[in-house]
């Protein structure tokens, strides 16, 4: 890899401002790091990505950074700069965008020693992009507002489409959000692709608005802006646990998809070292742990790690049996497909 100088990012960024002291990582670790730095590109929740940047700095005394983007947009970002690679690494949202950019090649092996605690069907054989979490989709619906209406909570993917929903479901674009695509791809793998699109596209009829990011459904829903919210489970469970008291959380009773959030290292990127160094922290059982502590709520990959308890609530999920490989694979033609449907 070559080194190269970091630009300064414009969005919401994290940022070291040099080793700190006193905070139990060993001198020797910050001695060897202390001329490295890290930018990350970050696609999971804003404070998860502080938590686990802040603990990662205290820990090895590298300077790092990170910008929290949706999956799309990560991909999107890591193309623009194939010749020049600003980051190192990518960390969180959904495996299906790492092996659309491991397809083109934009991710460079790492097995960091802590892959020998995750299970294969978590991770890339050659170690392109490792799992780090495991969520489900779901439905996160606005008690109040369903029982105002006399609605039901949904419990189907078809429940969706009724006329009551109009105007009242919020999901993301499932260009810009992992989240969103993994709920494309769940249709299509359940239904047939022409079904699945035929399906999407009566689906947009009682959609509100296509969210950026795949954690806005849930969150709008909480503050009473649509009914449902089709988002990843574990971000209904946080926004309840954050005061949206309203809020409840249903599953499709056909079955739904779930994803393997995960981590790589950027093919070119100018900081290889600390990259190894920031994998084999969000690896560890440490680094899994934090996730909890700022309410994240996913499932873990690292066997020795604890699930949240909070995730408890969802472990009866029915889930189908996602096909990663043909989901991350086909994620642009899918997409194109979907856009097409829906205009
Ligand atoms: O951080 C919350 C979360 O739901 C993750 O579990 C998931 O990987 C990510 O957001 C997906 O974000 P987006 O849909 O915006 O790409």
């Amino acid at each position: 890899m070559k080194r190269k100088s970091l630009i300064a990012l414009t969005l919401a960024t994290v940022m070291t401002t040099g080793i700190l002291a006193g905070c139990g990582s060993s001198e020797k670790t910050e001695v060897k790091n202390k001329d490295l730095k890290l930018t990350i590109y970050c696609g999971l929740m804003e404070d998860h990505m502080v938590k686990v940047v802040e603990e990662f700095k205290a820990e090895t005394g590298i300077q790092a950074e990170a910008v929290r983007m949706s999956s799309g947009e990560i991909l999107g970002r890591l193309r623009a700069e194939k010749e020049n690679p600003k980051a190192s690494v990518w960390f969180g949202g959904p495996a299906d965008a790492f092996i659309q950019a491991k397809e083109e090649a934009l991710l460079e092996n790492y097995v960091s020693p802590n892959a020998d605690k995750i299970e294969d069907k978590f991770k890339d054989k050659e170690g392109a992009w490792t799992g780090i979490y495991s969520g489900y989709l779901g439905f996160v619906s606005n008690a109040k507002l369903l029982k105002e209406k006399g609605i039901e909570a949904p419990t189907s993917w078809q429940d969706l489409l009724k006329p009551e929903f109009k105007g009242q479901i919020s999901i993301a674009n499932p260009g810009s959000s992992g989240t969103a695509y993994s709920a494309l791809a769940t249709i299509v793998q359940l239904m047939g692709e022409e079904e699945g699109l035929k399906y999407m596209k009566a689906l947009n009829e009682n959609v509100k608005s296509y969210e950026k990011s795949g954690t806005a459904p849930a969150r709008l829903a909480g503050q009473g802006e649509v009914i449902v919210g089709i988002s990843f489970l574990h971000d209904g469970i946080k926004y309840r646990e954050e005061g949206m008291k309203d809020l409840i959380l249903t599953s499709p009773k056909e079955g739904t998809g779930y994803e393997v959030g995960s981590v790589a290292m950027l093919n070119g990127g100018p900081d290889e070292e600390a990259a190894k160094q920031f994998i084999d922290f969000v690896l560890s059982k440490k680094g899994q742990e934090l996730g909890e502590t700022v309410g994240s709520y996913q499932f873990l990959t690292n066997t020795d790690a604890k699930d949240p308890a909070l995730a408890e609530e969802l472990k009866d999920t029915k889930l189908i049996d996602y096909d990663l490989d043909w989901a991350g694979k086909n994620r642009s033609e899918l997409v194109e497909k979907w856009n097409k449907a829906i205009n």
